[in-house]
């Protein structure tokens, strides 16, 4: 069903999945419990609520890719770090094969909308932004935000 590639030893950064044929073999709950376990796991403690956070908006990205692309590869990557400001800091980034940005399609423009309502939910809980690259874009964030002044 997903592919896990073998943890790195160094910096406790870990390619957590590559979904080949992507449309056919993401399972979300596969992606919540992984990214779940991998920061339940890290040796750099990630408080209950970062971690919280970060297994929320990894789904709306991975989410995000099997829905708005035809991305036959959708990758997840994910690493722990230790800044001197924000403690544990969790930084996802996924792969798709789209070189289109997120934000230019639908908006939230009700109260009642179900649509537009992933990528202002990644905003309130995280930093993040997107990059073009070989394979199409990475899409990043990173748990928790910084504070204003950083
Ligand atoms: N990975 C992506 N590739 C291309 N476009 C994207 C991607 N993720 C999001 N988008 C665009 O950004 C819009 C807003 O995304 P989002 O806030 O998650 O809302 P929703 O997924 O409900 O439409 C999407 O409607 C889509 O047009
Ligand atoms: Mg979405």
């Amino acid at each position: 069903m997903l592919s896990r590639l073998a943890r790195s030893a160094v910096g406790h950064d870990e390619e957590i999945a590559r979904f080949e044929d992507a449309r056919a073999l993401c399972s979300l709950p596969v992606v919540r419990r992984e990214v779940a376990r991998f920061l339940a796991h890290s040796p750099i403690a990630v408080g209950q609520d970062v971690a919280d956070d970060a297994v929320l908006c990894a789904d709306e990205l991975i989410t995000n890719s099997l829905v708005h692309t035809a991305s036959r590869v959708i990758s997840l990557n994910v690493c722990v770090r230790t800044s001197s400001k924000r403690g544990a800091v969790v930084r996802v980034v996924v792969g798709d094969e789209d070189r289109r940005r997120p934000g230019r399609g639908a908006s939230c423009k009700s109260e009642l909308s179900t649509r537009g309502r992933g990528l202002p939910l990644l905003t309130a809980l995280s930093q993040w932004g997107c990059r073009r690259c070989s394979h199409g874009k990475d899409v990043w964030f990173e748990c928790p935000r910084p504070a204003a002044q950083e």
